[in-house]
């Protein structure tokens, strides 16, 4: 079956910071019409593709996006006309040709996305099967069994994505004992929402941040939440270490400074060895199974070292570091940096490229986990879809606001659908 793009036509909408993104509507020869929005980060890695914004500080402070839009509509979308959307490397081929830039300089990856994505939604509508049928029949993965994704919910962010909490950006509860599609997003959420007594009780106030997780103000500890979210595991019911884990994502480029990794709130300036034992000491605390961006993105010595000592007990999981670029993980690889990789298709700007990512991964035993961005979200649901698609180990969202459960809400959507 041959589908043909016949309009594109892209906008400049709100992003759930208020700030503007893209959404970009793809029309086909037949009438059906999909659209698709692009999130972006604010702790967003130093390799990560380029978000387009107008820098105009008269509009949105500089942050609008016209000119994402306008790149669209007037240099992409007139050479997309007539390409074949059933065949999702033709359509991301073309992209990636417009702009070969590394980090799509310019035209930006946000506008690239938009299409990319909106493209893949409009064949999965046109054929009438769901998207992550259409994702896995694109990339020859039709006979994989589908295994669902674990939530992994953030419950308490500091850092870029709040104010006046810890130095770590994120604190999350990981299903580590598999009951379901459904029981398994209770089962998180269920401790997120035993959280917030917890924190009152110890006079810290449940103000959320950008992720909608809690934002404990005035905490002194990077280690101080641990106990709590062990605490909430074990008031929702459940064995913490067992039924769940916390996984950390330090996000540690954000307090690299000068060669050392800055913990302000409790007044430390460590080295990377020392970086390394900090986490080992946690560990042995408490049931993590999982750190993320635990150093630096470009402390490519240093991360060997943590995977060595850490690696068999916990996910070492590079997100900055790695930013869902094939080139980055074959270095990671090649070096044996880590043992798992967050996935951000907007981190690379076309779908064929995360699913790239995602199966180098795979081949190399990596575990892979799709996240939603903690910057300016949308109630787009795509990244679901395709972290079942390719048979993801978890994904990683935020737990509150619309734009967060949405994402649970299409995975149970999945998980009734499939039977899981
Ligand atoms: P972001 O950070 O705000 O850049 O999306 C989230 C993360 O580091 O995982
Ligand atoms: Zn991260």
């Amino acid at each position: 079956m041959l589908r043909t793009v016949k309009q594109i036509k892209a906008h400049e909408i709100l992003s759930t910071s208020a700030q503007p993104t893209i959404e970009t509507v793809v029309t086909l020869d037949d009438g059906t019409s999909a659209s698709a929005s692009v999130p972006y980060g604010t702790s967003a890695g130093r390799h990560e593709a380029f978000t387009l914004a107008d820098e105009d500080p008269k509009r949105y402070r500089g942050k609008g996006m016209l000119k994402a839009a306008a790149n669209v509509n007037e240099i992409i979308a007139p050479r997309m006309m007539g390409a074949d959307v059933t065949d999702q490397r033709e359509v991301d081929g073309r992209l990636v040709a417009l702009d070969p830039t590394p980090q799509r300089r310019e035209l930006g990856g946000n506008s690239i996305l938009s299409v990319s994505l909106a493209c893949a939604r409009a064949a999965a509508l046109t054929k009438g099967i769901p998207l992550y049928r259409h994702i896995r029949e694109c990339y020859g993965l039709e006979d994989r069994d589908y295994v669902l994704p674990k939530p992994m919910v953030v419950v308490i962010e500091g850092g870029q994505h709040a104010d006046d909490s810890t130095d770590f950006q994120e604190y999350l509860v990981g299903v580590t004992k598999d009951r379901g599609g459904r029981e398994n997003v209770r089962a998180a959420i269920e401790t997120y929402l035993h959280l917030k007594p917890i924190l009152k009780k110890n006079h810290y106030n449940t103000n959320v941040g950008t992720e909608g997780a809690y934002a404990p103000a005035g905490i002194k500890s990077n280690e101080a939440p641990l106990a709590y979210i062990e605490q909430a595991i074990k008031a929702a019911g459940y064995k913490p270490g067992d039924d769940l884990g916390i996984a950390l994502d330090p996000a540690a480029s954000e307090f690299f400074e000068n060669g050392a990794y800055n913990l302000a709130c409790e007044g430390k300036k460590l080295s990377s060895d020392e970086m390394i034992g900090y986490y080992e000491d946690l560990l042995g605390k408490y049931c993590i199974f999982s750190i993320e961006d635990g150093l630096g993105e470009d402390d490519w010595d240093a991360w060997p070292v943590m995977n060595r000592k850490m690696g068999s007990r916990i996910m070492v999981m590079g997100d900055d570091l790695t930013v869902t670029s094939v080139e980055r993980l074959q270095k990671a690889i090649d070096i044996n940096a880590i043992n798992s990789i967050l996935i951000k298709p907007n981190q690379v700007g076309t779908l064929s490229e995360t699913v790239e990512a995602m199966e180098l991964a795979r081949r190399n035993d990596l575990k892979t986990i799709v996240s939603h961005r903690g910057g300016g979200e949308t109630t787009d649901t795509f990244i679901i879809d395709l972290a079942v698609a390719a048979g993801a180990h978890f994904v990683k969202v935020g737990p509150s606001r619309g734009e967060r459960v949405v994402k649970y809400n299409r995975l149970m959507w999945i998980a009734d659908e499939l039977d899981l």
